[in-house]
């Protein structure tokens, strides 16, 4: 630090860039690492002065290169780095795809994951538009607005690591059990005033059953499954709260036709929009389901009953010698 704290000097990478060398000496007393490490851990060729040439074509080179050292301590991280979106793109060439310095830093490391808008400033340096986006969504707002610790951040749907790519139909078909984490929390959801039915009615219902009749491997409809993202949005979920209800129906509409397409104004009313059937809302739907629950039971307990009956008779009531 006594050389290198606002050091004016600069090291020469080999495309020409000059890098100053300066450190900032406040970051680096709060950052994570000290105290635990020193500067030669992680700059491993460096161990007398004059330092020996660094060896980069360009400034990504050499923070790929760095990068790299993390992984001695962490290895742990590590693997699970390797098996993301990310570390795929990387081994194919792709050098904009982030390395554990462009996420956590290097001589400025923070508690990861604090506070939660910090990660997705982070994702927002490579990932703008999908940033701006949340921003504007009923989380972003939340979260951006009163730091609100129940609404999810990048990584809550993503995680960290093992960043999966979610633009596959297995992805989007599962992406429903991301939204069930707080959307069935009953208590969670009671704060905002909200329906913690959301999740078990669309299971119920045509859609979320034939999303769950795949996942247990018996084969999918040809059309795209619908899933919350299909009607919600993924980045930009609006909320319901403040829009009337004829905005709301036609979106809805809109939306259906999307997949079901040139059916007739009216056709969102085929779905229940989250709500179990009751007697008041969809009395017909009620009924009929009543009805069935009533009705296949009693015809169950006749057939058995039938079938002792006759098992009665010949036992006890058969005079002997008849088989
Ligand atoms: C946790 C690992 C780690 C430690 C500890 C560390 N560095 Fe670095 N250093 C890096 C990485 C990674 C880079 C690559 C550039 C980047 O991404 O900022 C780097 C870059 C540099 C550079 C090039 C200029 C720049 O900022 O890019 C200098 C100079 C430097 N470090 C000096 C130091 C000194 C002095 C210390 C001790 C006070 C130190 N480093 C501690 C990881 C580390
Ligand atoms: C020489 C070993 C070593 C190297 C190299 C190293 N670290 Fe660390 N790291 C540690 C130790 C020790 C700690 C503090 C103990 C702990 O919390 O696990 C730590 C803590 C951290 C934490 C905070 C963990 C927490 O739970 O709060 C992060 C993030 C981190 N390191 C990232 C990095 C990155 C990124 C690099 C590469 C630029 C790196 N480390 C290189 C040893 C190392
Ligand atoms: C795409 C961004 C990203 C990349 C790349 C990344 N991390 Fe992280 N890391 C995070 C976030 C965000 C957290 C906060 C905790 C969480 O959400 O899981 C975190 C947490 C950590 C922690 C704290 C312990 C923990 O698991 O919570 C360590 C240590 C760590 N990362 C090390 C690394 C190392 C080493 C690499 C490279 C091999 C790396 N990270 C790559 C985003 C990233
Ligand atoms: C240093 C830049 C960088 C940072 C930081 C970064 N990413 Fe990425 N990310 C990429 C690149 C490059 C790709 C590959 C894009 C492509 O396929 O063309 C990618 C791909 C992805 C994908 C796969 C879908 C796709 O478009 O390929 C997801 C999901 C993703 N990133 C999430 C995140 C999250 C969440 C964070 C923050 C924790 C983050 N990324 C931070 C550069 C970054
Ligand atoms: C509420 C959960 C949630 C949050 C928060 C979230 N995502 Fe996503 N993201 C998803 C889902 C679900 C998909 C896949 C949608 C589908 O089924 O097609 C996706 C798709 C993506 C994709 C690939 C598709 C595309 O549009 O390129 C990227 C990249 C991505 N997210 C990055 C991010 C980043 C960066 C953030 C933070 C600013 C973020 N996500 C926040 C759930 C989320
Ligand atoms: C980490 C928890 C969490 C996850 C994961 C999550 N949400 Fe949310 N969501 C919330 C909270 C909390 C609110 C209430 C925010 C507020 O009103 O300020 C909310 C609000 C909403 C609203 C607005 C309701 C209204 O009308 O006001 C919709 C719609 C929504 N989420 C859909 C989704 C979908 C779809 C997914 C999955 C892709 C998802 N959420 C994932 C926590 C979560
Ligand atoms: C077929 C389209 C569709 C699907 C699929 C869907 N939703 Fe909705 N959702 C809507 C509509 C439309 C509304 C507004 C309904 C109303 O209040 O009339 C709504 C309302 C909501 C609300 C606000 C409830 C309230 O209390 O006001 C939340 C939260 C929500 N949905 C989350 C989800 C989640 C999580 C999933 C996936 C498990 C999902 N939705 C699947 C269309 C859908
Ligand atoms: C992402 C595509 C998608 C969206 C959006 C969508 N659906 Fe569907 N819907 C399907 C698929 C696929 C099926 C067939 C499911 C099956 O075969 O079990 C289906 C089946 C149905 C059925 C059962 C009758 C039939 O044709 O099989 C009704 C009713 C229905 N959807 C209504 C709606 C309504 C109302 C909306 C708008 C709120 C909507 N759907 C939005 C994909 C979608």
């Amino acid at each position: 630090m006594d050389c290198h704290s606002d050091s004016e000097d600069s090291l020469e990478l080999g495309d020409g860039t000059e890098v100053s060398v300066s450190i900032s000496e406040e970051h680096w007393k709060k950052n994570v690492h000290a105290g635990e490490i020193g500067c030669t851990d992680c700059h491993t060729a460096i161990s007398d002065y004059p330092h020996p040439d660094v060896e980069a074509k360009d400034l990504r080179d050499y923070q790929i290169n760095r990068a790299e050292t993390c992984k001695r301590c962490h290895y742990a991280h590590f693997t699970r780095v390797a098996d993301s979106i990310h570390y795929k793109q990387f081994e194919e060439g792709n050098r904009n795809a982030p390395t554990c310095v462009d996420c956590h830093g290097a001589h400025d490391i923070a508690v990861p994951g604090e506070p939660r808008m910090a990660v997705d400033e982070r994702c927002a340096q490579c990932h703008a538009e999908i940033s701006d986006a949340y921003r504007r969504s009923v989380h972003g707002k939340a979260l951006l607005e009163s730091n609100n610790p129940d609404v999810p951040v990048c990584t809550d749907c993503h995680g960290s690591h093992q960043i999966k790519d979610p633009r596959n139909a297995d992805f989007h078909a599962a992406s429903y059990q991301i939204c069930a984490k707080c959307h069935s929390d009953a208590d969670r959801m009671e704060r905002y005033g909200l329906n913690p039915d959301v999740v078990d009615t669309y299971l119920d219902d045509f859609h979320g059953a034939s999303n769950a009749l795949y996942a247990e491997g018996l084969g999918r409809p040809d059309k795209k499954l619908a899933t919350c993202t299909s009607c919600h949005g993924i980045h930009d979920i609006p909320s319901f709260k403040e829009a009337d209800k004829s905005v709301v129906r036609a979106r809805v509409l809109k939306t259906c036709r999307e997949c079901h397409e040139e059916v007739p104004d009216g056709f969102q009313d085929a779905w229940l929009s989250h709500y179990p059937p009751t007697l008041s809302e969809a009395p017909l739907v009620w009924l009929v389901k009543w009805f069935y629950r009533v009705v296949i039971p009693l015809i169950m307990l006749g057939l058995v009953l039938h079938i002792l009956m006759h098992l009665w008779r010949f036992r006890f009531r058969r005079p002997g010698g008849h088989r």
